[in-house]
């Protein structure tokens, strides 16, 4: 079972941005903690970050050719992004978006996601875990084969 993780713009600076809100987590180390459960739920990771709209969006393209679910944290893109949207829902793959904070008890620009609607389900406010739990989730997809 292969599952792409997908990290949106300025979550390379996870640790140093707002510890308060995203907690003291380097994206390497959450990255550590991802290969960790995949290994033991015998599944195949591979993660990427993405600054760029365009560049997150070429990565959700590659998913279509190796993976059989995402999870997908979109960070800002989640608020905005209608090509981030339309890629999630071209590629055709079950996907998991995950968020670190709960965006729903944030400012109220957060609240909306316009990528939700196009993924199996959002996991949100667990910090690091919500990558993890995104994990078993999308694991639990494959094996059902939702779409
Ligand atoms: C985030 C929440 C977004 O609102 C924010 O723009 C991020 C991170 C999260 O993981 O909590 O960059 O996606």
């Amino acid at each position: 079972m292969r599952v792409r993780v997908l990290h949106g713009p300025n979550l390379n600076l996870l640790g140093k941005r707002d510890p308060e809100v995203y907690g003291s987590h380097t994206l390497e180390q959450i990255n550590t903690e991802i290969e960790a459960l995949a290994k033991e739920l015998g599944l195949e990771v591979r993660i990427s970050q993405h600054n760029s709209e365009g560049d997150l969006i070429e990565a959700i393209h590659e998913c279509a050719d190796w993976a059989e679910a995402i999870v997908i944290n979109p960070a800002a893109f989640t608020h905005y992004s209608i090509a981030v949207c339309d890629a999630i829902k071209a590629v055709r793959l079950p996907t998991v978006e995950v968020h670190l904070s709960n965006i729903h008890a944030r400012e109220e620009f957060r609240h909306k996601s316009v990528t939700a609607p196009v993924c199996i389900g959002q996991i949100a406010g667990f910090g690091a875990s919500s990558y993890l739990l995104g994990l078993r989730a999308a694991k639990d997809v494959i094996q059902k084969r939702w779409r």
